[in-house]
């Protein structure tokens, strides 16, 4: 039927395609190159119906494929639709070992030889892991996630992997939903930056290099407001939250260049995302220009069958493709039903072309068609992968994730020496759960632990009990509610350790796989008897510091009330025992600040700070009134606000200062603010602005976060900070999703969190 293509003339196809891409090297990632376009034509132009289909197959690896028998059982079927060219990409394939088998089997097989892409799930690290999305967001340090995500890139393509499914950048205000974890948090603005330094620093300035690899931004879109926090659970949100909450950050990464999108596992507002032709047609490629391409999420295509959406895999595929869904992952449902609907013209073909052109485009660009096997280089993986140089940079990631919530009578920092210290908790000592979800190669129990770090302080005597395990069996594929451990035979030896000592360093949280996909809870306490080990602690020893580790907000009421210090240290990766006792011991002087609100209890879940003013906001001026928008039982605020986070020194907010009283909308708005160290130690501190839109024809939030600034203060130091506005952070999205900007007053706040010290109004004309 259709010749194989030889390979003198693959030599050709490919040498002049080599030459092309790279006196063509795209640097602006938006717009495609002319030159590439045209040479993914051309192929187009060789392929058959089928070769089509096959590019916008995705499977998952086969782990015999290095093996000895890759042509038997589960494996063959896979297997020949490789070596026909029924497969665009893999995942979950990784090491040059076993990239190269399959690459091999689809360049040396396949007719045309058209290299496969090899996605995997390089969220916060490959094998040297770095802090959980969430506690990345919690640095506001841009710099330092870029060159984060950087690293990650780099080893994760030293492991023959081309394509990350990161960054998420699902807004999420609901603790309950297990992947807050892989966000970046409850604020668009926050995330739009965040997504941006991801998205670059995965993807670098030049995508056909050998240490980036393509990004892709997830899940499109909404899925952070599944209700209830359910995970996979249905959506229902207004337009409003939509263009204003949800699709910001995704603009954002689509701005910045990225090459591929992912659907989702969620509906919305009644279809289904990956069968959503308004957000992937309308919104991704016709309004945003998106030139790169969609895959589905795993299987969602097929989902859409059980949502009760298509009625078959036949007519979910038909409904995935006209949404704009160019790529399946593991549905099946593109391989065994497109050609026939496109013969039968209930697909048109052209769907398929566009979906093909964007797919072999983002293959040119990351230049494997130069040389397939170019991300195969056993040397380059050996000096990469967990090098000293990556340790070094999540272990400064991981230091400034951290965050202090609360540090009464300067008990932090720890003094160095003639201390006896207490180390109490199972998490304290495990070096399996600070990897986190999402731990894509680490090896197992490869981080360092808190009681590991703290040993290599060594003036104090420091002693150490579990008194409690966190979690019973295997954690990474069991339902949370049951593992919980109940079990307190370890509390007594952990209470006579906490009563000879002078200070207790308490290790308590969530283990690493309570978060993550599939790991809601409708509970944010601290997980098993922790809760109890605690209160049993203090009873004879108040000298408590509470070190968290966790991958959402949990509620921790009573360690606010009596435990003197608390220290957010999320799940910090490899490098966890090493950052924390830098920051216990002051080594490091934390900077983080929160990304998300902390609930005084789950009963005020969802919350956030950017909430609206409702028409009944009377707060507190008279707390006798029933009537107006509050619990009776608990204040309206959370525990620890978003933004917050304190450093072993203080700073005063002194001056808040605008150009001006009244504005044109077209000119700039200068603001400055002076800040000032008042306390004994040079310390990082995030200057945060935030507006509030007085009146416009959709009610806005009571606050807005449009700016921050990380500064460093010695003792006594005073710096002004200078931030300018201008109209594209004065406007909104309308509900027909057009950013507009309202004439009216407006004010201005900044401050050293959501709760701001500093405040002044001016009008825009
Ligand atoms: C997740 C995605 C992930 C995919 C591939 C799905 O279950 O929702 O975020 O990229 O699996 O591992």
């Amino acid at each position: 039927m259709y010749p194989k293509i030889t390979s003198l003339f693959l030599f050709f196809f490919i040498s002049f395609s080599y030459a092309v891409h790279s006196q063509n090297q795209n640097r602006n990632n938006t717009v495609p190159d002319a030159r590439i376009q045209k040479k993914v034509d051309s192929l187009l132009k060789l392929m058959t119906l089928e070769e089509k289909v096959g590019q916008m197959n995705q499977y998952n690896g086969f782990y015999d494929v290095t093996g000895p028998s890759p042509k038997e059982g589960n494996s063959k079927v896979k297997y020949d639709q490789l070596s026909n060219g029924m497969v665009g990409s893999m995942l979950t394939v990784r090491g040059v070992k076993e990239v190269r088998a399959v690459q091999k089997i689809v360049v040396e097989e396949s007719r045309l030889g058209i290299p496969l892409i090899i996605g995997f799930d390089v969220i916060h690290g490959y094998k040297t892991i770095s802090p959980i999305p969430l506690a990345e967001a919690a640095s506001w340090d841009l710099d330092a996630i870029k060159k984060s995500a950087g690293v990650a890139a780099m080893e994760a393509a030293a492991a023959g992997i081309n394509w990350t499914f990161a960054p998420m950048v699902d807004i999420s205000r609901d603790a309950r939903w297990g992947r807050v974890m892989e966000g970046a948090g409850e604020d668009p603005f926050l995330a739009s930056k965040i997504a941006t330094a991801r998205v670059t620093g995965f993807q670098g300035e030049d995508l056909s290099s050998v240490q980036t690899i393509a990004a892709c931004a997830k899940h499109f879109a909404a899925y952070g407001f599944s209700e209830s926090g359910k995970e996979y659970n249905t959506v229902d949100i207004g337009t409003s939250t939509l263009y204003n909450m949800v699709l910001p950050p995704f603009k954002a990464a689509a701005d910045a260049g990225v090459k591929t999108f992912m659907n989702g596992f969620n509906e919305l507002n009644g279809i289904p995302v990956t069968g959503n032709q308004f957000l992937q047609r309308d919104i991704l490629k016709k309004r945003w220009k998106f030139e790169g391409f969609v895959v589905s999420d795993w299987a969602s295509i097929a989902e859409m069958t059980s949502w009760g959406y298509a009625k078959n895999l036949k007519a979910a595929a038909k409904n995935a493709v006209v949404a704009g869904s160019d790529m399946d992952m593991e549905s099946k449902a593109y391989i065994d039903h497109l050609p026939q609907l496109v013969k039968d013209n209930e697909v048109d073909e052209s769907l398929l072309d566009d979906a093909v052109r964007r797919i072999l485009r983002v293959k040119f660009e990351l230049g494997l068609f130069d040389d397939p096997y170019k991300y195969c280089d056993e040397e380059r993986e050996l000096a990469t992968i967990g090098n000293a140089q990556n340790n070094e940079a999540v272990l400064d990631m991981a230091k400034k994730s951290i965050v202090l919530l609360k540090n009464d009578n300067q008990i932090l920092p720890l003094k160095k020496s003639g201390q006896k210290i207490a180390l109490i908790g199972a998490l304290a000592s495990d070096k399996n759960s600070p990897l986190g979800s999402w731990r894509t190669a680490a090896d197992d129990n490869s981080a360092i632990s808190v009681l590991e770090g703290m040993q290599k302080y060594s003036g104090n005597t420091l002693s150490y009990q579990k008194g409690a395990d966190v979690v019973t069996g295997e954690t990474a594929f069991i339902h949370e509610l049951n593992i919980n451990s109940n079990d307190k035979s370890g509390f007594k030896d952990a209470i006579d350790l906490a009563k000879q000592s002078d200070i207790v360093v308490m290790v308590l949280g969530e283990h690493g796989f309570q978060s993550g996909e599939g790991r809601s809870r409708t509970n944010l306490d601290l997980p098993g008897v922790q809760q109890d080990l605690l209160e049993e602690v203090f009873k004879v020893n108040e000298n408590i510091v509470l070190v968290l580790n966790n991958g959402r907000p949990l509620s921790i009421t009573w360690a606010d009330e009596h435990i003197p210090a608390i220290v957010e240290a999320w799940h910090l990766g490899t490098q966890t025992g090493n950052a924390v006792a830098q920051v216990l011991y002051g080594d490091y002087n934390p900077s983080g600040k929160l990304p998300v609100s902390f609930p005084r209890n789950i009963g005020q879940v969802p919350i956030y700070y950017n909430y609206k003013s409702t028409g009944r906001p009377l707060a507190y001026e008279d707390k006798k009134m029933v009537f107006w928008s509050h619990y009776s039982d608990v204040e309206n605020t959370p525990l620890y606000p978003f933004g917050h986070g304190l450093s072993y020194t203080s700073f005063k907010y002194n001056w808040l200062d605008l150009d001006k009283n009244v504005y044109e909308v077209n000119e700039k708005i200068n603001i400055s603010i002076t800040v000032k160290n008042t306390g004994e130690v040079v310390g990082k501190e995030v200057v945060q602005l935030y507006i509030q839109d007085l009146f416009a024809s959709i009610t806005r939030p009571v606050k807005e976060l449009k700016a921050f600034k990380m500064i460093e203060l010695k003792p006594g130091e005073s710096k002004k900070v200078n931030f300018t506005l201008d109209k594209n952070s004065l406007g909104f999205y309308n509900n027909e999703g057009e950013y507009i900007v309202e004439p009216g007053k407006f004010k201005i706040f900044a401050g050293g969190s959501s709760y701001t010290s500093l405040e002044t109004e001016f009008e825009l004309n």
